[in-house]
């Protein structure tokens, strides 16, 4: 999936400029688009795991999909700040992306027509996922082979929407090393550069 329905150009902090340019360094590379996500569960600890990355939203917001079933979107229900961390291994580059974190499924008032685009552009079986049992429950015996895929988004498929308030990017390549942090403030972005 390209990686942008088109941003209104203020709109885009100066960091998006350049994760944008690091990922189109990694067009080539699938994997350079799965990110870990890390959520806070109820019980106090952090949770993480891969997603991959679909498209940018307004003003930068990173946008993935998820089983609306997931528990992800309990904890994003519950805590709405997650944080990114996204790792270019050839170019040694790392992101962190720090924000609050929303849902968007079928009932949700607004990104509705970002949700139909972003399913529109999702893999036969990437679509087949979310008429699977619900993930994470213990597996029943009911499988989910045969499974259909649909064409229209099910109940289940949501929008994952970060909207970073900070956002790093650590350079190990750089010599020496370079450390960037964008930090939003009321409205405008600063950058500051940190000790590697
Ligand atoms: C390479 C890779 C890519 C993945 N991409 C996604 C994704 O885009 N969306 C998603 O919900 N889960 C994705 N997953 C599965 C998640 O890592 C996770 O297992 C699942 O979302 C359930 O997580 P949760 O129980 O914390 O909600 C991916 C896993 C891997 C290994």
């Amino acid at each position: 999936m390209s990686s942008n329905p088109r941003l209104p150009a203020e709109s885009v902090p100066v960091w998006h400029h350049v994760l944008s340019a690091d990922l189109a360094a990694h067009a080539q590379h699938p994997a350079a688009r799965f990110v870990q996500l890390a959520t806070l569960g109820g019980d106090g600890f952090p949770a993480n795991r891969t997603l991959t990355f679909r498209c940018f939203g307004r003003e930068g917001a990173l946008v993935f999909t998820t089983d609306l079933r997931s528990q992800k979107c309990e904890q994003i229900a519950h805590h709405g700040k997650a944080e990114a961390c996204w790792y270019f291994a050839d170019a040694r580059v790392q992101w962190r992306l720090r924000g609050r974190a929303m849902v968007a499924g079928p009932r949700t008032r607004t990104h509705h027509a970002l949700r139909e685009l972003v399913w529109a552009r999702l893999s036969e079986s990437s679509r087949q996922r979310f008429v699977w049992p619900a993930p994470g429950q213990i597996l029943a015996p009911a499988s989910k082979a045969g499974a259909i895929s649909p064409t229209a988004a099910p109940a289940s498929f949501g929008l994952l929407i970060l909207s970073p308030h900070r956002a790093e990017r650590l350079d190990l390549r750089a010599e020496p090393n370079r450390h960037l942090c964008w930090l939003a403030h009321r409205g405008d972005w600063a950058m500051t550069e940190l000790n590697p």
